[in-house]
């Protein structure tokens, strides 16, 4: 006996039933401008469903975790590694849990990613566990674009095929994929097409309904019907639903229609606490490669900072060095030329306003991606050495005094401090080379990474102690710092003077 579910009433106020066992082989295609009551169909869906057959809701918005108490959907959010999401979805296949998939709060390229992963791997279950499932998309033009959007190849590659598995490829696997989308030209043409079941709601723009038309079959002046439609009532058409077009009003949500005697494999009974059975990894969860399709950014990213910052393989021959082209390889760059290109390459990191307070290791991971996009030869810098170059480049000194004897003794004495502390230390050092005013407690505390002025004091505080410099003030009590190893003082300057004007002073 077949499992009808009661998705609303028909145009004599008749109950409009969904078949569900046909539903699970011909798969379903909702489409309707946004606010034409979508979401909201999908929900009377589910849970008119949820007695009769298991669940997965991808969810862009996290509409559907309210279904989590009243239907005991688990709640997975998708802020995940791929090694955990694989398990969680392995063993959702494995215990038959309906589950939301949150995907709330990700970039649109981690939300594709998230769910890529994820339906790859309820695809991927073991034989054993391919029962029937309703995997149901909600705005399914954002995992399978029409068109290549702002997002990596890799992400919309991998979205693109977990969907087009999961459409054209899900039915023997017990996948039934039933999809929503506003924009029925946004999404991708072969995962639409390969549901039967469509319903449709009111649609705005002509080439939406050309799409429309086309996939039911339809003439485009028939297809105008749908310009017209309420919200919440939906054209039906599809073995599971009507053979012929037929107008729903979606039935409201949060009723049950247990009516029927069921067909489909009875859910078994879960003992115990679900959530646990389902989030506990197995041994190997967080090791796990990919089943099949590994993705380039599954790998750790300190195994793919190694292999940036490997030196690059000498290319033959060598091109032209008069090539004002960088993109070649450049293995016959001098020292200097190589030195000077990575000065560029941090300069440009610490041009931005923020960088002063991202931590050293991110600015780090940028530099060695940076070196490797130019081209930079030779083997990459060590931190340690990046930290010195970086607290040079931060001191903000200028050409002519780098190039001074003044500045290579500052150097020498640099490294009596730990290396978060160099970039200070030079950039007090430079000033009194270049007998500038003494930097304010907020360039001081730029420097150093933090927005805490007593912290900047205590640093130069720091500095007197270890005999490096002394500190004193001028009679209107503006701060000095005397370096006597360089000879050299700061001219007098405002300890809390703010950092733009201690900047205009100094120029
Ligand atoms: N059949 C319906 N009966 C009652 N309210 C509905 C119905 N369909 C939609 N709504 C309401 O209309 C609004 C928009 O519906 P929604 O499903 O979010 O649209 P969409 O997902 O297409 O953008 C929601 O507030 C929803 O509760
Ligand atoms: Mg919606």
């Amino acid at each position: 006996m077949n499992v009808g579910i009661d998705m609303g009433t028909g145009p004599e106020g008749a109950p409009v039933p969904m078949d569900i066992e046909e539903l699970l082989a011909t798969r379903l295609l909702v489409q309707g401008n946004s606010g034409s009551g979508k979401s909201y169909l999908l929900r009377r869906l589910l849970e008119q469903s949820a007695p009769w057959v298991q669940q997965c809701v991808i969810d862009p918005e996290g509409d559907f975790v309210t279904l989590a108490d009243r239907y005991g959907h688990v709640v997975i959010e998708g802020e995940r590694t791929d090694g955990e999401l694989v398990g969680i979805a392995t063993r959702i296949r494995q215990h038959r849990v309906s589950c939301v998939l949150s995907l709330e709060g990700l970039d649109i390229e981690q939300q594709m990613r998230t769910a890529g992963i994820f339906l790859n791997a309820l695809f991927d279950a073991d034989r054993d566990y391919w029962y029937s499932m309703l995997v149901v998309v909600d705005e399914a033009q954002l995992f399978a674009p029409s068109v290549s959007g702002d997002v990596s190849e890799e992400a919309r590659k991998l979205s693109l095929g977990a969907m087009t598995n999961l459409m054209c490829r899900g039915r023997k696997r017990g996948l039934a994929g039933v999809i929503a989308t506003q924009r029925l030209a946004k999404l991708a043409k072969n995962v639409a097409a390969e549901a039967s079941n469509f319903l449709m709601g009111r649609t705005f723009l002509d080439i939406d309904m050309a799409r429309a038309a086309d996939l039911l079959g339809m003439d485009r002046r028939t297809a105008e019907m749908f310009r017209d439609l309420k919200r919440g009532t939906f054209v039906a058409l599809g073995p599971a639903v009507s053979r012929r077009p037929l107008k729903v009003s979606i039935g409201p949500v949060e009723t049950s229609a247990r009516s029927t005697s069921p067909k489909l494999t009875p859910l078994p009974e879960v003992g115990g606490n679900v959530e646990d059975l389902i989030f506990t990894p197995d041994a190997d969860e967080l090791t796990r490669p990919l089943p099949r399709r590994p993705v380039a950014s599954a790998r750790p990213t300190t195994e793919i900072l190694a292999e940036l910052s490997k030196p690059r393989p000498e290319l033959t021959p060598a091109p032209a060095p008069q090539s004002a082209n960088p993109r070649p390889a450049q293995p016959d760059m001098t020292p200097e030329e190589r030195e000077s290109l990575m000065d560029q390459i941090l300069e440009e990191i610490l041009d931005n306003p923020n960088a002063a307070y991202r931590p050293d290791g991110e600015l780090f991971q940028d530099f060695l991606v940076r070196c490797r996009i130019r081209r930079v030869p030779g083997a990459a810098l060590s931190l340690s050495a990046f930290r010195r170059k970086m607290a040079i480049a931060r001191s903000g000194v200028d050409a002519q005094t780098a190039d001074s004897e003044g500045w290579r003794t500052a150097l020498d004495l640099s490294r009596q401090v730990t290396e978060d502390l160099q970039g200070v230390f030079l950039l007090v050092a430079q000033a009194a080379l270049r007998a500038l005013p003494c930097p304010s407690d907020a360039m001081i505390a730029r420097a150093y990474g933090t927005h805490s002025a007593r912290r900047a004091r205590r640093l130069l505080g720091y500095f007197e102690e270890q005999g490096l410099v002394v500190l004193h003030s001028d009679p209107f009590g503006r701060r000095i710092v005397a370096f006597p190893d360089l000879q050299a003082e700061t001219a007098p300057g405002a300890a809390d003077a703010p950092p733009e004007e201690t900047r205009a002073a100094a120029e």
